[in-house]
């Protein structure tokens, strides 16, 4: 049996309404619900029993300290072509990039290939298909710099993800607290 998961970060409720509320109807661009935001730090994919007991294991090993996380600003991926509308997190974060570079270790050391692409640290808040970059221009400039809310990280998660009728169902399958060394 196998299973699909991803590491990231939980948001906190007031955080999520906040993004969510930013949602406009526009034509093909579906916007996630407010259960499905989260900031992923590693997408694991297809995993086996065995991988996933190994890459529990491994996460609990790590040790960076809670950090505060600043939600804000949005983007798109893909300029031409977006595919992605997302909300940012700011400049300068170290504690951010050292727990994705644990977690990145962590998924090695457990014998699993996370991804190689550079991380750019975002919170999906809608898919989009076959949309011109214009139509999302206004949104973008609205919200350009807007700061969402300040976020005390004092976990990260292991989640799992199922395929559902309305998009992606996400779980948290374990929460690993953050921690200094000691
Ligand atoms: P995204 O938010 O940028 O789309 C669960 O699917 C999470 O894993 C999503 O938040 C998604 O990031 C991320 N992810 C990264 N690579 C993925 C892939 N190849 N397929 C599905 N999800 C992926």
């Amino acid at each position: 049996m196998s299973k699909r998961l991803f590491v990231a970060l939980e948001l906190p409720d007031g955080c999520r309404e906040c993004l969510v509320a930013l949602g406009r109807p526009m034509h093909d661009v579906r916007w996630l619900d407010k259960d499905q935001l989260h900031l992923t730090l590693a997408f694991l994919g297809s995993v086996t029993t065995e991988e996933e007991s190994s890459v529990r294991l491994q996460l609990a090993e790590i040790r960076v300290p809670p950090f505060f996380l600043a939600i804000q600003g949005v983007g798109v991926f893909g300029s031409e072509t977006p595919s992605v509308v997302w909300a940012g997190v700011g400049k300068g974060h170290p504690h951010l990039f050292a727990l994705h570079k644990r977690v990145h270790d962590a998924l090695c050391a457990a014998h699993l290939d996370p991804e190689l692409r550079p991380f750019h640290p975002h919170i999906t808040l809608a898919r989009v298909k076959n949309v011109p970059a214009q139509v999302l221009r206004p949104f973008l400039r609205d919200h350009e710099n807007e700061e969402f809310c300040l976020v005390p990280m004092t976990s990260f998660a292991l989640y799992s993800s199922q395929p559902g009728s309305s998009g992606y169902r996400y779980t948290v399958e374990q929460r690993y607290e953050l921690s200094p060394r000691h």
